[in-house]
């Protein structure tokens, strides 16, 4: 705590920080009040409306991450959740329906006493899609539920649907009333968006004005759920509440960044998605570029959502405008080819079900980019993903310059290996950092070696999965990890000219290289940091 002229003042933070507010420990009774895993619980009591109440994210992760919040008191009391989908289905019927889907996809054994409670709260209305008015039923059943519950008329929407649904549904839920904040409900209306958001930037800019015909931005919730990974949100406590990085985070001492997110998934059962996206839009659009800003961004004057994004918008303005006459040079795109995963053989990306046997669509891709700053002049960013790849990882690594004097070069044979530091994303969270020594011994020979921090190395705190993240902080409306429309259109605007030129240039065929599944993409990808004389990371 600072007094008003910024010097520290002694408090009991425990005490300040909870004044007015209920906490609650997540996940862990033993953790003691006072330790650092307090959530704070949301208040407002309110309906959780799931549209799209039967599909696939549902079942997968909405409600397993609704019923983990009932369990650890996440969820106000009173509550409600109304699925709504096509499906003819009763509220008993629901009930069962998503019971036997949440064991059979995710092999849980649901705990029957807490399953029961929680299922009571759960409420399923059929859509008609033909209807003039299709939610104007739900929006009628609601409100008398919620009269009759006590309970005010706060709502939040889970838009669980595929994107092309978007404008159709917000459309419906607008003309039903679902946005209003007046004396008919009575509470506020908060919508929830899943990426991605737009094809393009034209395309993001249509989906934002649909929106805000019914919903003001301050009621908008874009998800990524990057943004929500306990190691993400970590990233700014590193940088900013240690004083010993920030001095040297700039292009003195920083040689390069490579930013990494491989998975070893292939495809799976998208491709309808998969064939129109393909990586860039699929994870440089919003993953990718989130983890560079949050990399590469200002400090904010105070952790608040909007000044966090305020700098992290400043990092996509100042991204130097992609050189789309020179795209081989600074892009390299691939595409899985059949290849060995555990042993075992998989199918080229062409082969995939679903996928067009002649598909151009990138599977791969390694960026090349800049941040025309102060801060960043000059150094590159190498921004890597892809789907096949030999390892899963997530990671950012932090290459620092070499030394500026090499004093020991009399005594020493080999090259003296700059320092690196690498932030793990996922999985195996932790934070290396790599630095020379003294090999012990009469001769002077050095070695580098790896101060290792692992997150399961920390005792306290509970992390929470992604979903329960995102839910729980709409519920109590802090916009933090969730992307603003002006973020979602800045990041098309620098992805935009590369699709275009990518997707529209003569030599399509020539810009995508193969690779086998289960390695570390092209060759081509080795050789653009080859050619800066740098080299790329394998986990
Ligand atoms: C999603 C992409 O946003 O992120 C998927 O659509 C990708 O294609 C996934 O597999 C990766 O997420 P995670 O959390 O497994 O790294």
């Amino acid at each position: 705590m600072f007094d008003a002229r910024g010097k520290k003042v002694n408090q009991d933070s425990n005490h300040a920080d909870t004044i007015g507010k209920t906490v609650v420990n997540v996940g862990d009774s033993s953790l003691q009040e006072g330790g650092s895993c307090l959530i704070e619980e949301p208040l407002d009591p309110c309906a959780i409306v799931v549209i799209g109440a039967c599909g696939d994210l549902t079942r997968r992760k909405i409600i397993l991450a609704l019923f983990r919040l009932f369990q650890n008191k996440g969820l106000p009391d009173p509550f409600l959740v109304l699925g709504a989908d096509l499906n003819d289905m009763t509220t008993e019927g629901y009930r069962d329906f998503i019971k036997e889907s949440i064991h059979d996809l995710s092999g849980e054994d649901l705990i029957e006493k807490d399953w029961d409670a929680f299922a009571s709260h759960l409420h399923y209305k059929t859509i008609d899609p033909k209807a003039d008015s299709p939610y104007d039923d739900a929006a009628d059943f609601l409100k008398e539920e919620l009269r009759s519950s006590g309970t005010p008329g706060n709502r939040l929407l889970y838009l669980a649907v595929p994107p092309t649904q978007y404008i159709r549904i917000i459309q419906g839920l607008g003309k039903a009333g679902f946005a209003a904040e007046d004396e008919d409900w009575g509470g506020w209306s908060r919508v929830i968006i899943e990426k991605p958001f737009g094809r393009d930037l034209q395309s993001a800019q249509d989906l934002n004005r649909d929106i805000h015909e019914y919903f003001r931005e301050d009621q908008v919730y874009r998800i990524d759920h990057y943004l929500a990974k306990e190691t993400v949100q970590n990233l700014l406590m590193f940088r900013f509440a240690n004083a010993i990085f920030e001095p040297i985070w700039n292009r003195r001492y920083i040689d390069h960044i490579q930013i990494t997110a491989a998975e070893t998934l292939g495809v799976e059962h998208r491709s309808i998605y998969y064939e129109q996206a393909g990586i860039l839009r699929d994870m440089f659009q919003n993953h990718i570029l989130q983890l560079l800003a949050m990399t590469a961004m200002e400090p904010p004057s105070v952790f608040q959502a909007d000044r966090v994004r305020d700098e992290k918008i400043k990092v996509f303005r100042s991204l130097r405008p992609f050189p789309v006459d020179q795209l081989d040079e600074y892009l390299v795109l691939g595409q899985y080819a059949a290849g060995t995963m555990d042993g075992g053989q998989v199918p080229a990306y062409r082969d995939e079900p679903g996928v067009d046997n002649q598909s151009l669509t990138p599977t791969f891709a390694m960026a090349e980019v800049f941040i025309d700053n102060w801060r960043w002049q000059g150094v590159p960013f190498y921004l890597r993903s892809g789907k096949r790849m030999a390892t899963k990882v997530t990671e950012i690594a932090i290459q620092f310059k070499d030394v500026p004097n090499l004093m020991f070069r009399n005594v020493l044979a080999e090259d003296i290996h700059p320092n690196m530091l690498v932030l793990r994303i996922q999985p195996d969270e932790r934070i290396t950092m790599t630095f020379q020594t003294k090999v012990p011994g009469a001769k002077v020979c050095l070695q580098p070696v790896t101060m290792d921090f692992h997150y399961s190395s920390v005792q306290e705190g509970v992390p929470l999965a992604a979903y329960e993240k995102v839910i729980l902080d709409c519920l109590l409306g802090d916009h933090m990890l969730f992307v603003r429309q002006d973020g979602v259109e800045e990041c098309w605007a620098f992805l935009s000219p590369v699709l275009d030129a990518c997707e529209n240039c003569k030599d399509r065929e020539k810009l995508l290289h193969l690779y086998a599944a289960g390695t570390w993409g092209p060759e081509a990808a080795d050789d653009l940091m080859k050619h800066d004389g740098r080299t790329c990371r394998v986990a």
